[in-house]
């Protein structure tokens, strides 16, 4: 079982200028400290741009903080590492190969004999519903298939921490209910570190031990919520139970403080206009992402 910390970690990307060269920077993440206990399956929500997906990035080792560190188990990332797996926020597959030729891909990374990889990648690809399409190519599935063939991907694999950004974002509600149960059965049974971003805050509360929740840009860590829901695959009614409905609330006026306080900034950063005058009411400058 996994550890991570976060050690006041920022990270500024540069911003390209008028003439090609960057002349400013933009702080996507300022001083998050944060620590996911070992076993732990921690979900993290925020406004758009927030910085969610960079966080995950710097925990996959494809991107460096600016200043700060990650720990896992005590060493700090400096890469890409088999012991993590990712499931971006949009399906990597390569299109030449089958959906079980992609799931099979991390295997391949691992070594496993041939005949072990297909038979796990069926296996998984049973477990996301696609038994039956495993000879499937990318272009001939629907987006939340592709979506399915990059879980099962990543849980064939088998790493010590699973890294999903909005993973069901794009699947329809029955899919995405039924994967989130799966995945907090495989939770239990393999006791994973698991962070897993989300912008549904239905989601965060049926699935997390804690919410992380983090400030519009730059982000950082606003307040932490435990959730006490006990075992949710036991229950079919949780979504409609009292608790779950207070842990909702509770997640919403968090984010909802900073979506207006993003907007806000964004309104006193239009101004002065001209005449004075406020800018149209209803810009749309940032919503819950
Ligand atoms: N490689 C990059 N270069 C420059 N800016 C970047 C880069 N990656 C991210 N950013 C900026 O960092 C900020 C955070 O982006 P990020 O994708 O992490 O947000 P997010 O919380 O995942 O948003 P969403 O909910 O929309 O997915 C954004 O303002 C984005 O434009
Ligand atoms: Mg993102």
């Amino acid at each position: 079982m996994a550890e991570i910390i976060f050690e006041s970690v920022s990270r500024t990307f540069p911003v390209t200028g008028r003439n090609g060269r960057p002349d400013t920077e933009l702080t996507a993440l300022h001083d998050v400290n944060l620590r996911i206990r070992p076993g732990e399956l921690a979900v993290i929500v925020g406004p758009s741009g927030s910085g969610k997906s960079t966080l995950l990035d710097l925990l996959g080792g494809l991107d460096s903080p600016t200043s700060g560190r990650i720990l896992l188990d005590g060493t700090p990332i400096t890469g890409p590492g088999l012991n993590r797996g990712v499931v971006f926020q949009q399906y990597a597959l390569l299109p030449w190969r089958t959906a079980a030729s992609n799931v099979e891909l991390g295997l391949e990374a691992k070594k496993i004999p041939a005949a072990q990889r297909r038979e796990r990648a069926l296996e998984h690809l049973d477990l996301v519903g696609l038994s039956g399409f495993a000879d499937r190519y990318p272009h001939e599935l629907s987006g939340g298939m592709k979506q399915r063939v990059a879980i099962a991907r990543s849980l064939a694999f088998d790493p010590d921490v699973l890294l999903m950004d909005e993973p069901f974002a794009a699947l329809d509600a029955q899919s995405r209910e039924t994967l989130q149960d799966e995945l907090l059965r495989l939770w239990r049974r393999t006791g994973k570190t698991i962070v897993f971003i989300t912008h549904g805050i239905d989601e965060a509360v049926h699935l997390g031990q804690r919410v992380a929740v983090l400030t519009s840009r730059p982000g950082t860590v606003k307040a932490v919520v435990d959730i006490d829901l006990g075992d949710r695959t036991a229950r079919s009614d949780l979504r409609s139970a009292p608790e779950f409905a207070h842990y909702r609330h509770r997640i919403w006026s968090l984010l909802h403080s900073e979506v207006d306080r993003a907007q806000a900034a964004e309104r006193a950063a239009a101004r002065p206009s001209q005449d004075g005058s406020e800018p149209a009411s209803d810009s749309k400058v940032s919503s819950i992402g």
